[in-house]
């Protein structure tokens, strides 16, 4: 359910990244969540036919009196574009509960090791907060990669948590820093990561989130260290099948496997090739509710009426009793959906 949130503040972090700062219209208080979760938020950008949702990270501590969405503006993002460029303080938004798996488990002090690639820093900086606060005596290794100090979020903050606490270690790779930036000031190595600065701590969870090359990178050299893949915790963004999906994939077949639209009253027929239900369905110039395209966030979830089906890829998350992520599932009998 979405409920409206102000807009009390926005804070320019970088040049392509803003934050966010909401509290409940109704005057209640902010929901409680963990460390790395996230919400869902709906909005209508000017020139959109439709309502649009995409998840944002709740990037700072749980318990504060707000919460704080920091979005990076895509370049030719709907939703990211129109936060940057149309929402001011004193503005409304559709916000989510908070959700997801990926984030902090509270209750042991074992070692945090969080790895982030760009906008992926924010809920390793909700999970720094938490434990600077509340665990000061557990270990922090927070190892972030951007390109320079021009779209760099957040490094002043960081660097008083590096001064202020000698369980915090920080470490800040610029792949192409400005001429003017200082090493030891603004970053400490150039250049992408590397499997050398990963600190291989046995008990340590392993917390990585960026782009999804970078992902692959980190997940690599963290298999080649041995750790055991259940200490190594994943958080896409963005599906890498994002930009090419919104182009139809196969339209029109008139055998298959049959997929009766029960609201829109449509037959749609599915082949292989005709990609996920959310796919086929686009093919046919629907536009049901979406954002992460790859089972994180729950926006495609669609009643499932009749009919069997199988996930491919397996989503992150489980929809609610008797819904099915349409983003990760194709037919595997004729099926009857509530869209
Ligand atoms: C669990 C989760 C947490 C997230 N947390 C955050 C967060 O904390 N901060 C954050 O900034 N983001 C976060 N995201 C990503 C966010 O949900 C959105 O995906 C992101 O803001 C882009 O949305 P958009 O509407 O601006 O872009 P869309 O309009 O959905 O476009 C998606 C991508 O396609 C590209 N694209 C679109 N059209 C074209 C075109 N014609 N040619 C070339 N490229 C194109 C865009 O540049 C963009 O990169 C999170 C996602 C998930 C799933
Ligand atoms: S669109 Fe996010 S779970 Fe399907």
């Amino acid at each position: 359910m979405f409920k409206e949130y102000t807009v009390e503040q926005v804070v320019k972090e970088s040049r392509t990244i803003k934050s966010f700062y909401l509290s409940p219209k109704d005057g209640m208080q902010v929901p409680s969540y963990l460390a790395g979760q996230f919400v869902n938020i709906k909005v209508k950008p000017d020139g959109s036919d439709k309502e649009l949702v995409r998840s944002y990270t709740l990037s700072d501590k749980p318990g504060a009196t707000y919460l704080r969405l920091t979005v990076k503006r895509e370049e030719y993002g709907k939703v990211s574009a129109y936060l940057h460029e149309v929402i001011t303080v004193g503005g409304t938004l559709l916000v989510s509960d908070p959700m997801g798996d990926f984030h902090l488990s509270v209750n042991n002090q074992n070692p945090l090791v969080l790895i982030s690639g760009g906008v992926g820093i924010t809920p390793m900086l909700s999970m720094a907060e938490y434990v600077f606060d509340r665990q000061p005596e557990r270990q922090i290794y927070f190892i972030h990669s951007s390109l320079n100090r021009n779209v760099q979020p957040m490094l002043d903050r960081l660097q008083y948590l590096k001064t202020t606490s000698n369980n915090f270690k920080l470490v800040i790779f610029h792949s192409d820093p400005l001429e003017e930036e200082l090493v030891d000031i603004d970053y400490d190595y150039r250049g992408f990561i590397t499997q050398e600065r990963l600190p291989l701590i046995g008990n340590a969870e392993y917390m990585v989130c960026g782009p999804v090359a970078f992902m692959e990178t980190v997940f690599s050299f963290l298999s080649e260290f041995e750790i055991a893949e259940d200490k190594i915790h994943f958080e896409f963004f963005q599906s890498p099948k994002t930009v090419e999906s919104k182009q139809p994939i196969k339209q029109g077949a008139s055998n298959g496997i049959k997929v009766t639209l029960v609201k829109s009253q449509k037959t749609l027929f599915w082949q292989e090739g005709a990609g996920t239900l959310l796919e086929l369905v686009e093919s046919a110039g629907l536009q049901p509710d979406n954002s992460c395209r790859m089972g994180t966030c729950a926006t495609c979830q669609t009643k499932l009426l009749g009919g069997s089906f199988q996930y491919e890829p397996e989503p992150f998350m489980e929809p609610e009793e008797g819904n099915i992520l349409i983003c990760c599932a194709i037919p595997t009998s004729n099926v009857e959906i509530d869209l």
